[in-house]
């Protein structure tokens, strides 16, 4: 039976819990290759373990997307793997939280990093494997391969958010990429898309109290909202809740699919309504 991905490599960046694991579980139920990587070795190495545990195919590429040479490095893994890339999905990110006049320099800095600076890097080292293997095709006569990019962004980019003041501007910035690469790279017959996402379930909107933390270049950040803040969510939702994971992947394979093979540049919103 055919899937939807068959034949694709795609690499998820952050795919070891969350929004991540659940799009590379789901990528590769379609027939993906997954390349799964994550900060925690542990996490990303499970994922990968588990894809091929159920009959699919998946390598575990571990490490900080912020590191000055993760993207050349994974982008390299990936060819020597499966020999070609297809779909990049920039899913890696964290939230660290303050009020505007409490905000620092690192944690202004650190939001940067990780939501712009590491897509722009990784989409770069990409170029020869899809902007210029599309070049080659296309000069051949050939039908280009699907190719795309996916990067995920936020509500609290799109309407920004009380207390994220580093994170909203980040998960903005990550829109007018996204649009500058798909008018760069369209001409290729590449797509770059956005997918924004609204309350979901993960240990980013789980209550701080939780004692959830990432460990990010020797620095602990506390994750969650505070739980005295995450009640009253559900009215300003039209379906009534948040989401779950697998929901949100389900917007990122709606973007990898080749159903979605003339949309491009767009931002979609996963949100249950909200917002609208
Ligand atoms: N959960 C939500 O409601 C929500 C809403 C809007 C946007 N998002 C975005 O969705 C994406 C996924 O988040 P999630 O909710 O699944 O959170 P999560 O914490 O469950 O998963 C994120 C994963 O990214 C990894 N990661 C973080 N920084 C990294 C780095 N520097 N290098 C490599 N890996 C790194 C983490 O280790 C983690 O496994 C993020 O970009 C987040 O900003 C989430």
């Amino acid at each position: 039976m055919a899937h939807l991905l068959d034949n694709q490599v795609a690499i998820i960046t952050g795919s070891g819990r969350g929004i991540g694991a659940a799009a590379a579980r789901m990528f590769a139920l379609e027939g993906a290759k997954v390349v799964v990587t994550d900060l925690d070795r542990e996490v990303s190495d499970q994922v990968a373990e588990e894809i091929v545990a159920g009959g699919g195919e998946a390598i575990s590429h571990p490490g900080d997307v912020t590191g000055p040479k993760f993207a050349d490095n994974i982008l390299k893994a990936t060819v020597e793997a499966y020999g070609k890339v297809n779909i990049l999905v920039n899913n890696a990110g964290y939230t660290w939280d303050a009020m505007l006049h409490k905000m620092t320099d690192e944690q202004w800095q650190a939001m940067l990093d990780v939501h712009n600076t590491a897509p722009f890097r990784l989409i770069r080292a990409a170029t020869p494997y899809m902007r210029d293997a599309a070049k080659k095709e296309m000069e051949a006569g050939q039908e280009p391969e699907n190719r795309c990019i996916i990067n995920i962004s936020s509500t609290s980019g799109l309407h920004g958010n009380i207390g994220q003041i580093n994170y909203a501007t980040a998960k903005l910035g990550l829109v007018g990429l996204t649009k500058t690469v798909a008018k760069e790279w369209g001409a290729f017959g590449i797509r770059c898309n956005a997918v924004a996402f609204g309350y979901m379930d993960t240990r980013l909107t789980r209550p701080k109290e939780a004692g959830e933390k990432i460990s990010v270049q020797g620095k602990d950040v506390d994750l969650g909202i505070p739980d005295k803040l995450r009640g009253g969510f559900e009215h300003l939702i039209p379906l009534r809740r948040g989401g779950t994971a697998e929901e949100a992947a389900g917007g990122i394979l709606l973007m990898a699919s080749p159903h979605a093979g003339y949309i491009t540049g767009h931002t979609l919103e996963v949100t249950g309504g909200m917002g609208i």
